[in-house]
C-alpha cells in the first residue's frame, strides 16, 4: 500500500480531517472518493492553486482548500485529526506546538528523527497509539499515530517505535538500517549508531 492508502486506512468515515502540507491534496482526493470531507492546507498559495486545478468537480465538494502556515483550523473547529506527512520532525513539532485548537489525534509521517519526534511528543502530552512501516517505491516510511495522553516509553521504543502494525516490514527496514550503520561503524566510532543496532538486536518481533 502507498503512504496515502495507509493513512486513509486509519481514517474512519465520520472523522474530520485536516491535512497540513497537503501539496497536491492526494490524501483529500482519496478521502473524497470515500465521501469523507477534509481540509487540504498548505503554506504555498501556488501549490493550493494547482491542487484545486487538478481536482475534478465531484471531488471538490468534499475538500476545503486553505492557504496558511501550520494548522489553519478556526477556534470552533475542534476535534479534527491532523495529518502531517512528508515533512521533517522539527517542522512537524513546530506546527504542533504552534497549534491552539484541540485535536482528536495526529497522524505523522516524518522524513527523519523519529526518536526525537517520539520523545518530544511525549513531553508535550501525546502518547503513541500505533506505528506502521510503509514501503513506497523502495523507500521506507514510518507512520506514527498520536493522541492526547501519558506514556512511559523504553529507550528501545524511543529508537524503534511502539506498537508496530507491520512487523514484517519493520524487520526488513531494521535489517537494512543495521547493515547500513554497521558499515559506517566499521570505519568510524559512532555511539549513537551503536545504540540503534543494539536496540534492533534486542527488539522482540
Ligand atoms: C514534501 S511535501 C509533502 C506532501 C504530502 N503531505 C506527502 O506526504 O506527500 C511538503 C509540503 O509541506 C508544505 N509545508 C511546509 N511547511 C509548512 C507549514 N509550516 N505549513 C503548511 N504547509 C507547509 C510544503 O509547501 C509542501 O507542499
Amino acid at each position: 500500500m502507498t503512504r496515502i492508502e495507509v493513512i486513509s486506512s486509519y481514517i474512519s468515515d465520520n472523522e474530520k480531517v485536516i491535512d497540513v502540507g497537503c501539496d497536491q491534496a492526494f490524501l483529500s482526493k482519496k478521502l473524497a472518493k470515500r465521501g469523507i470531507y477534509s481540509i487540504a492546507s498548505d503554506i504555498k498559495d501556488n501549490i493550493i492553486e494547482s491542487a484545486i486545478k487538478s481536482t475534478n468537480i465531484e471531488l471538490k465538494h468534499f475538500i476545503d482548500f486553505r492557504v496558511g502556515d501550520g494548522v489553519t483550523l478556526k477556534e470552533n473547529e475542534t476535534d479534527y485529526t491532523l495529518v502531517l506527512s512528508g515533512m521533517g520532525t522539527f517542522t512537524i513539532l513546530n506546527i504542533i506546538k504552534d497549534n491552539k485548537v484541540p485535536l482528536k489525534r495526529i497522524i505523522t509521517i516524518s522524513n527523519n528523527n523519529h526518536d526525537i519526534l517520539r520523545k518530544e511528543m511525549n513531553s508535550i502530552g501525546y502518547k503513541i497509539d500505533l506505528e506502521e512501516i510503509i514501503k513506497e517505491k523502495g523507500k521506507y516510511y514510518n507512520l506514527i499515530i498520536f493522541s492526547k495522553g501519558k506514556q512511559k516509553l523504553t529507550n528501545n521504543e524511543i529508537l524503534i517505535g511502539y506498537n508496530h502494525q507491520n512487523k514484517e516490514l519493520l524487520k526488513e527496514k531494521n535489517d537494512y538500517i543495521k547493515h547500513k550503520y554497521s558499515k559506517i561503524i566499521n570505519n568510524v566510532d559512532n555511539k549513537e549508531l551503536e545504540l540503534v543496532i543494539k536496540a534492533i538486536d534486542s527488539y522482540k518481533y
